[in-house]
């Protein structure tokens, strides 16, 4: 489990280790990380390894990769880690997208990878990439992260085509807005709180509990909650260029 320091990582490995399953959690905050680690061991009763981890860091991900390919056995894979602000792509720091990028694609597509041969050894494993709902929305500020995300949308849906012969399930999960931490390091975020109250939030919890139900159902994508499912039916159903208009209208504001 890739992000387990808080939000829906944390939730992830929860309900996992309640559910028996021994959980690696990854972070960057180590005290966090740590009380995480501890708390859902005290509840659950199984093993939780705590493992920091900067996954923009090449050879941090080789160590992490190298410590994922001793677990056994591999029941499931979530590659959760991710963040959503950056300055603007236009006229900003090019490390930014370059580290968003690290993160969101390249860390999982390593992780997928590296665990991939030994769930079709044993004939079973899931695999889950969290992956976000704006990632059908053109959003201009949020071009990396809408594009990273919709990358883990075609690369899994490959997987999950290519790997179910091999009685493994591979699942985008793609959360509407969720009550995390996610928002912390937008400074702009507390000025359109207004604005965002007036939309569904979601719990972590209620966002993993419709992640696994799905995943029982061999549901490649999973939209969490009604309403996001419903807005994403809507959005398919407008022409691209009424979309992008929309969003043009939304940014200027
Ligand atoms: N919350 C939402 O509204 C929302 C909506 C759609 C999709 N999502 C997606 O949901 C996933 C989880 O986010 P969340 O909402 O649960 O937010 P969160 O509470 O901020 O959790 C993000 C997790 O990712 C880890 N992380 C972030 N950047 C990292 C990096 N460079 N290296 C290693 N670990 C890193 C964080 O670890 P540390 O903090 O310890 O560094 C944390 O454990 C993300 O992929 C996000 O894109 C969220």
């Amino acid at each position: 489990m890739t992000g387990g320091t808080s939000g829906i990582g944390r939730a992830y490995a929860a309900e996992l280790a309640r559910r028996g399953h021994s959980v690696l959690i990854t972070g960057r905050r180590r005290a966090q990380l740590d009380a995480v680690a501890r708390s859902i061991a005290a509840e659950s009763g199984v093993t939780v390894e705590p493992w920091i981890v900067e996954l923009g860091d090449p050879r941090a991900r080789t160590a992490f990769l190298d410590r994922v390919r001793q677990c056994r056995p591999l029941d499931i894979v979530v590659a959760n880690a991710g963040f959503g602000y950056a300055e603007p792509f236009v006229n900003g720091p090019l490390r930014q997208a370059e580290a968003m990028i690290a993160v969101h694609v390249t860390s999982v597509v390593e992780l997928f990878h590296a665990v991939i041969p030994t769930m079709i050894d044993r004939g079973c494993g899931s695999l889950v990439a969290v992956s976000s709902l704006a990632s059908h929305l053109p959003v201009p500020g949020g071009e990396t992260y809408v594009a990273t995300k919709s990358f883990l949308n075609s690369f899994c849906e490959s997987l999950a085509v290519g790997l179910s012969p091999y009685g493994l399930r591979v699942q985008t999960l793609l959360p509407g807005f969720t009550r995390t931490d996610f928002h912390r390091y937008d400074p702009d975020f507390a000025a359109r709180r207004s604005a965002v109250r007036l939309l569904h939030w979601d719990t972590p919890e209620t966002v993993v509990r419709a992640s696994l139900v799905a995943l029982d159902r061999n549901r490649t994508v999973c939209i969490p909650g009604w309403r996001n499912r419903l807005a994403a039916r809507l959005l398919a159903l407008l022409p691209r260029t009424l979309v992008r208009a929309l969003m043009r209208r939304t940014a200027a504001r």
